[in-house]
C-alpha cells in the first residue's frame, strides 16, 4: 500500500516501499511470532527480493571503502578533535594497536617497512621506533593507519597532521583487518595488527569507545552515546545504569569515562543509531554484500546504498542532525519531545565547546560533509534521512566492492564433527537459515517474541498513529547485560517497513574467528549459543540438548 504522508519524517522508507516490495507490503503478522516452513536446506519462504544499485566500478569502490570521507574529517578534526587528542595523548604505535587500530604495511615507504621489521626482530614490540609518538605520526601522514584518513587539507601537495591537514574517518577502520603478517593480532597487545590489509572481517577488539574517548572534544558524539532524555522522566537507555546518561552540561571527563569503559562501551561495538540510546553493537561483517539485506539489525533498511549513506551523512558527521532536516529526522525517529531535546542540547554542545562549522563561525555551518541536499520529498526518507546524498556514483562503485569481497577462509575445524553438525543444524536451525551460505540471506525479520521471549517492555512514549510504527518501548531491566538484547530496537526497528520489531538474519560467515555472538555481543562462546543453559526466555533460545551433538554443531559452523 502506498499511503502519502503529510509529515515529512515519517516518509522514511515509503519510497523504497512503494518502488521495491510491491506484493510483499501486505501487512505481515502482529509481531508475535515467526511462522516459516521450514525445508532441510531453509526456510520455504525466503522473503522478498530486496534490490540495490548495481553495475558499479569495484576498483574505485575500494578507494571509496578506504579513503573517501566526503569531508567528514571536518567533523573528526574540528568538532570531536580526534587529532589533537591523539597528539596530546601521546599515542604511541603500541598504543594505537593495544586500541584496537591496524597498520597497513603496503603504505609505509621501503625504509620505514626495513626500520619496523628490524626493530620488532631485534626487540619484539619495546623497541624505541614502535614506542615513539613521533611514529604514530608518521604512520598517519602515510595513511597507513586504517581506517583514519589524512586528508591534503592546506593543499600543499604533502600529508602532514602538523602543518594542519585534517583526519577523518572511512568505513575501513571498522570494516577492515590485516593479515597480520608483521605483527599478529590478538596478541599480548590486544587488538590491532600489522599487515597487508584485508577488507570486509570485522576487527573483534576494536575499542571504539575507547577512540571516541581519545579524542579532544568526545562531548561531540553526544547523539550516538547514552543520553538521558528529560522527555522521558530523565531516564537513559544502554549498558550504563539509567542515572548515568549523558546530558548537554556533561563533562568531557564525564563523556570520557562513559565511553571509555568497556563495561558500557564494549570492544568491537558500535552504535549505528543516532537516537541517544546508547545501543552498541557488534560490528557486522561488510563483504558479500550481495547476499544480504535488509540491513542494520532491526532490518530497517531496505536498500544497501542508503545503509552507506546513512553512515556518511550522520553517523560520520553527526553535526547534520542540528539542521533543519536533521531536527524533521530525530522527531521521527524519537518524537516531537525528545527529537527536539536532542537536536538543541547537541547544539548546546556544540557551541559551549566552541565548535566552529564550515565559515569558521562558533554554533554554525554544519555539516561539515559535501553531499547533494536532496529535494523536500525525498527528505527523511530512506534513502536521504538528513535530506542529504553523497555522490550516487560512489555508493554504486562502493556496492560494486562490498559484494565482490570474498568471506575469509575458515580456520581450523574437524570435518568429521561438522559434516554430523550439518545435519543438526539442518534439523534445528533451517525455520530460519540457510544451510549453504553461499545463498541470499532470508530477508524476513523475525519477531522479538520468537527472536527474544523474555521481551517485555514498557512503553516510553507512542509515536505518530499515521506512521503505523510502534510505540518507543524498552525492557525496563535493560541495564542487565543479560537482557540488553533490545536496546537496539527501542527507538529504531523496522515497522517503518511495515515489518515487525525483531532481528534480520545475518549471514552466519567468518565465525571463527569471533568470540561473542549475537548484535549485542552477549553470548560469550558458539558452546554457549547452543547450549539449553542459557534457557527458554533469553536471546536466540534455538538450543542442542545433547553436549555431543552441540560440539558437532559448533564444528559446523566454525566450518563456514
Ligand atoms: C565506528 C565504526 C564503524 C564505521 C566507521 C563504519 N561502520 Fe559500518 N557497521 C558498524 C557496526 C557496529 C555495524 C553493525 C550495525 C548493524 O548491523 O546494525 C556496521 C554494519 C554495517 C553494515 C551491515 C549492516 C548489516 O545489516 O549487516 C554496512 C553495510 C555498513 N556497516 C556500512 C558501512 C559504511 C558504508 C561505512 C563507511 C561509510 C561504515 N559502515 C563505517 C560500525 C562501523
Ligand atoms: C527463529 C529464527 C532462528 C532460528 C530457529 C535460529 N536462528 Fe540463529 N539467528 C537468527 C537471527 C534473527 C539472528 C540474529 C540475532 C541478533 O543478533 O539480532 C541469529 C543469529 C545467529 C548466530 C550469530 C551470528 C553472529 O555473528 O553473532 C548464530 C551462530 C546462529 N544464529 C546459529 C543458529 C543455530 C546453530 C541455530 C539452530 C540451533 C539457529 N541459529 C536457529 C534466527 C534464528
Amino acid at each position: 500500500m502506498n499511503k502519502t504522508h503529510g509529515h515529512v519524517g515519517w516518509v522514511f522508507l515509503a519510497a523504497a516501499l512503494a518502488t521495491s516490495q510491491g506484493a510483499c507490503s501486505k501487512s505481515k503478522d502482529n509481531g508475535d511470532s515467526v511462522n516459516q516452513n521450514q525445508t532441510q536446506e531453509g526456510p520455504a519462504d525466503q522473503g522478498p527480493d530486496l534490490p540495490r544499485l548495481t553495475g558499479g566500478d569495484a576498483t574505485k569502490g575500494q578507494q571509496v571503502f578506504r579513503f573517501e570521507t566526503f569531508g567528514n574529517e571536518g567533523f573528526w578534526t574540528d568538532a570531536a578533535r580526534l587529532p589533537a587528542g591523539i597528539v596530546a595523548a601521546k599515542l604511541t604505535p603500541v598504543q594505537a594497536l593495544q586500541a584496537g587500530l591496524s597498520v597497513n604495511v603496503d603504505a609505509l615507504d621501503a625504509a620505514t617497512k626495513t626500520a619496523v621489521a628490524n626493530e620488532l626482530a631485534a626487540q619484539g614490540t619495546s623497541g624505541p621506533l614502535l614506542n615513539d609518538p613521533a611514529t604514530t605520526l608518521a604512520l598517519l601522514n602515510a595513511n597507513a593507519v586504517i581506517g583514519v584518513v589524512v586528508k591534503d587539507s592546506n593543499g600543499d601537495g604533502k600529508l602532514d597532521v602538523a602543518t594542519g591537514d585534517k583526519v577523518g574517518v572511512s568505513c575501513a577502520l571498522c570494516h577492515a583487518i590485516t593479515d597480520g603478517s608483521v605483527v599478529k593480532s590478538p596478541n599480548n597487545l590486544g587488538g590491532g595488527s600489522i599487515g597487508k590489509q584485508v577488507d570486509g572481517p570485522t576487527p573483534h577488539n576494536l575499542n571504539v569507545g575507547g577512540i571516541f574517548a581519545l579524542a579532544a572534544n568526545t562531548r561531540a558524539f553526544f547523539p550516538l552515546l547514552q543520553v538521558k532524555f528529560a522527555a522521558f522522566g530523565n531516564k537513559s537507555i544502554g549498558r550504563a545504569p539509567s542515572d548515568q546518561g549523558l546530558t548537554e552540561t556533561s563533562t568531557e571527563a564525564q563523556v570520557d569515562a562513559l565511553v571509555g569503559n568497556p563495561a558500557f562501551y564494549p570492544l568491537g561495538t558500535f552504535d549505528d543509531a543516532p537516537d541517544g540510546t546508547g545501543a552498541q553493537q557488534h560490528i557486522a561483517p561488510f563483504f558479500r554484500t550481495d547476499l544480504a539485506a535488509p540491513w542494520g539489525t532491526p532490518g530497517d533498511i531496505a536498500r544497501l546504498e542508503n545503509f552507506d549513506n546513512l553512515v556518511y551523512t550522520v553517523l560520520l558527521d553527526p553535526t547534520s542532525l542540528v539542521t533543519p532536516e536533521g531536527r524533521a529526522f530525530l522527531r521521527a525517529l524519537l518524537d516531537e519531545a525528545a527529537g527536539n531535546e536532542l537536536a538543541d542540547d547537541y547544539l548546546t554542545i556544540l557551541k559551549d565547546t566552541q565548535v566552529r562549522g564550515k565559515g569558521g563561525v562558533v554554533g554554525e555551518g554544519f555539516p561539515y560533509i559535501t553531499a547533494t541536499q536532496v529535494t523536500a520529498d525525498k527528505a527523511g526518507t530512506e534513502e536521504a534521512p538528513v535530506g542529504l546524498r553523497v555522490s550516487e556514483d560512489a555508493l554504486r562503485d562502493l556496492n560494486a566492492y562490498t559484494d565482490g569481497l570474498a568471506a575469509p577462509a575458515p580456520g581450523a575445524f574437524d570435518a568429521t564433527l561438522a559434516a554430523r553438525g550439518k545435519e543438526q543444524f539442518a534439523a534445528r536451525c533451517t525455520r530460519c537459515h540457510n544451510v549453504a551460505q553461499s545463498k541470499r540471506v532470508p530477508s524476513f525479520i523475525v519477531p522479538m517474541k520468537s527472536i527474544f521471549p523474555g521481551y517485555n517492555p514498557t512503553v516510553l512514549a507512542e509515536r505518530p498513529a499515521e506512521a503505523g510504527v510502534r510505540p518507543i518501548a524498552f525492557d525496563p531491566i535493560q541495564n542487565d547485560p543479560s537482557t540488553i538484547f533490545d536496546d537496539k530496537t527501542v527507538v529504531v526497528d523496522a515497522s517503518r517497513r511495515g515489518e515487525p520489531r525483531g532481528s534480520a538474519m545475518p549471514l552466519l560467515l567468518d565465525l571463527g574467528r569471533k568470540d561473542r555472538f549475537l548484535h549485542d555481543s552477549s553470548v560469550v562462546g558458539l558452546t554457549s549459543l547452543v547450549d539449553p543453559m542459557r534457557g527458554d526466555k533469553a536471546p536466540h533460545p534455538f538450543y542442542v540438548p545433547d553436549a555431543a551433538q552441540r560440539t558437532e554443531l559448533v564444528e559446523f559452523l566454525k566450518s563456514l
